[in-house]
């Protein structure tokens, strides 16, 4: 397949491009910048929140897939409207150039963020773990672009029937063979801090995913997208929970009200689950931090 990756050059654009190589796909990636690490597929510049630019980058590549990374990946990095109207904008320019284009394939990713948890105002999950079926509710411009980004998904899904397939990953907060290796991750902080400072990793219910693990769901999702019911989400995260301690003693520490809930993630059990991957399509994540941090 040939494949075009937005946002190629990012922390998991980088892992993303280099899965789908491994996998013998042809990938050209597009994003406003070079890739900092190098990858082995092609890159081109382009503003994909640009309609014009968008359909211009996917008709110059002609791929039959599309994976859409490409977002301000930090809430509150940016003033909120500009989060909401470029991630936004984002996705609904590359789903709509890709039918245009006659794309078959289309991965968008979204975020765990949209169930709402850290909200000010208070927030408790409706159960334990969180899977695709929970409630969302976001709270900030980053959470609420994601949402609408699905719902774009679903849109396209309605509308391009069986000439496009389109599906959501919501992956975890996305750890990259660098930081196993000691760089920061996406908030500042070692993977080595997060575990030795539970509150670092305690607002995101200490949910992560490796990497490559989130790339091979792409991958798979590309290959095998047509058993899997047009515009579905799908969560990617590790088995366990990037904590040293279980979350049933964690998460009423961190998130009052939930002990209830949280009794029964005990042992190394994770706040989410991989609910539709791994029903829809038997997928498991293979790493987790205790084999994979150095
Ligand atoms: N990193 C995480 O923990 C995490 C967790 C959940 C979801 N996600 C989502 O996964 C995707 C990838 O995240 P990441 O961590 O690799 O982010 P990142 O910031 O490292 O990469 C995003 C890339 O998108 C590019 N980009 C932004 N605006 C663009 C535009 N207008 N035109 C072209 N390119 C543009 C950026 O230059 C950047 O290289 C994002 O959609 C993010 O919201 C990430």
């Amino acid at each position: 397949m040939k494949v075009l990756v937005t946002g190629g050059s990012g922390r998991l654009g980088v892992a993303v491009v280099e899965g789908l190589l491994g996998l013998g796909h042809e990938v050209v990636s597009v994003d406003r910048c070079a890739p900092g690490r190098r990858h082995g597929g092609e890159w081109f510049a382009a503003d994909l929140a640009v309609a014009e630019e968008a359909r211009w980058a996917v008709g110059r590549v002609g791929p039959d897939a599309v994976v859409h990374l490409a977002a301000v990946a930090v809430p509150f990095s940016r003033p909120e409207g500009e989060i909401l109207r470029v991630n936004t904008a984002l996705a609904h320019h590359v789903c709509a150039a890709a039918l245009e284009a006659g794309v078959r394939s289309v991965v968008v990713a979204s975020s765990p963020t949209v169930v709402g948890y850290g909200a000010p105002g208070g927030w408790v999950p409706s159960y334990l773990p969180i899977d695709e079926a929970h409630p969302v509710a976001p709270w900030h411009a980053y959470g609420l672009s994601k949402l609408v980004a699905e719902q774009v998904v679903r849109m396209f899904a309605a509308r391009a029937g069986e000439r496009m397939r389109v599906s959501v990953v919501r992956p975890c907060y996305v750890i990259g063979e660098e930081e196993w290796a000691g760089a920061p991750t996406q908030l500042g902080h070692t993977v080595r801090e997060r575990l030795d400072d539970p509150s670092l990793a305690a607002g995101s219910l200490f949910n992560y995913v490796d990497a490559r693990d989130a790339a091979d769901l792409i991958g798979l999702l590309l290959s095998r997208g047509d058993e899997v019911p047009n515009g579905e989400t799908f969560f990617a995260g590790a088995a366990d929970a990037l904590a040293r301690a279980p979350l049933a003693e964690l998460l009423p520490r961190f998130h009052p009200g939930t002990a209830g809930l949280a009794s029964a993630l005990v042992g190394d059990a994770a706040a989410f689950r991989n609910a539709n991957a791994e029903r829809l399509l038997g997928w498991k994540p293979a790493r987790s931090w205790r084999t994979e941090l150095r």
